[in-house]
């Protein structure tokens, strides 16, 4: 009832574990593959070794995450191992997505070149992580620089599907979208993190180390729930909805505004692994109750009323 497939892909569910939530570890993606995700994405991989941010780097409040883990990376030449353990994915059909950012389009091709040798079933961008100091903007806030990186990691990236990940932070989320889609992007997902801070009033200071960070969780579901309806009207190629979703009233939004897949993130770090099979319990019950059959004739019918 929820098998689907995304860019050529098959997958037994429409969920995704989103990127950064496991760590880069391989045997934690296994572990969510077996809890019931129906594709794993890795942590976004760099050009060059990184630290990432000072602690406190993610912190848990009301609505949800704010972090600011800072992508730390140990440079995309030391990840021959955890692909190679990676592939135990393939022996119980669970699609992997490889996530690479850079500093600058020419880094992101770089790493995509290294990645696509490996073989992922498909490369997201980051293209619009909010904790980085060499941007005070995200990449995917301005459509041109998108398009860019998207059709540079294109020349590399071979058949293996693109996926461009936006930000809610763009003026236009849409724009940026079509830009990405024209630039030969597969797929888009929307979103990441939105730019926010929390601020600790005994204190008097910013609670994360970095000041600021990304808020994720049931604060982001609105809003990037929106870009995905949005972006559905304006798009023809599918679309990743993330942000919020913890149940399966969340993911059945997502899939009524028009995306193709639901990516969970923050509800993984709350609720463990098992949030997966929690989720698609809960979709399959409703999908029943309420007369359908699969899960995509759910997709987009938010439109039709
Ligand atoms: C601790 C943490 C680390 C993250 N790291 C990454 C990352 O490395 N790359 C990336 O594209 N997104 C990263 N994200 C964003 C998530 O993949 C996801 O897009 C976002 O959290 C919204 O989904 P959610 O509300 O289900 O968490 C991170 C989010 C969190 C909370």
């Amino acid at each position: 009832m929820l098998e689907t497939e995304f860019c050529g892909a098959r997958l037994k569910n429409v969920t995704r574990l989103a990127s950064g939530i496991m760590g880069v570890n391989a045997g934690q993606l296994i572990r969510v593959a077996k809890e019931g995700a129906g594709a794993v994405t890795m942590k976004s991989i760099g050009p060059r070794e990184r630290q990432g941010h000072k602690n406190p780097t993610c912190i848990e409040w009301e609505h949800g995450l704010l972090n600011a883990v800072g992508l730390p990376t140990p440079g995309y030449r030391n990840y021959d191992e955890e692909f190679e353990e990676l592939k135990a994915l393939k022996k119980i059909n669970v699609p992997l997505i490889a996530s690479v950012y850079g500093s600058k389009w020419e880094e992101f091709r770089e790493v995509a070149a290294y990645v696509a040798e490996k073989k992922p079933d498909a490369i997201e961008l980051d293209i619009s992580c909010p904790n980085t100091e060499w941007h005070d903007i995200q990449f995917a806030c301005d459509p041109q620089i998108s398009a860019k990186i998207v059709s540079s990691v294109k020349e590399v990236a071979g058949k293996i599907p693109v996926i461009a990940k936006l930000t809610p932070a763009a003026n236009s989320p849409v724009q940026v979208g079509k830009a990405c889609e024209e630039a030969g992007a597969d797929a888009l997902c929307a979103g990441n993190t939105m730019p926010g801070m929390l601020i600790d009033a005994d204190a008097g200071r910013p609670i994360l180390a970095f000041k600021k960070g990304g808020i994720s969780g049931p604060a982001l579901k609105p809003i990037n729930l929106k870009i995905t309806y949005d972006l559905f009207e304006k798009v023809n190629v599918p679309i990743i909805g993330e942000g919020g979703i913890c149940n399966g009233r969340d993911a059945l939004e997502y899939l009524m505004a028009g995306a193709a897949l639901c990516g969970i993130g923050s509800a993984v770090w709350q609720r463990g692994p098992g949030v997966f099979k929690a989720v698609c319990g809960e979709m399959e019950a409703w999908i029943e109750e309420n007369g359908y059959t699969k899960v995509e004739q759910l997709r987009g019918i938010a439109h039709e009323k």
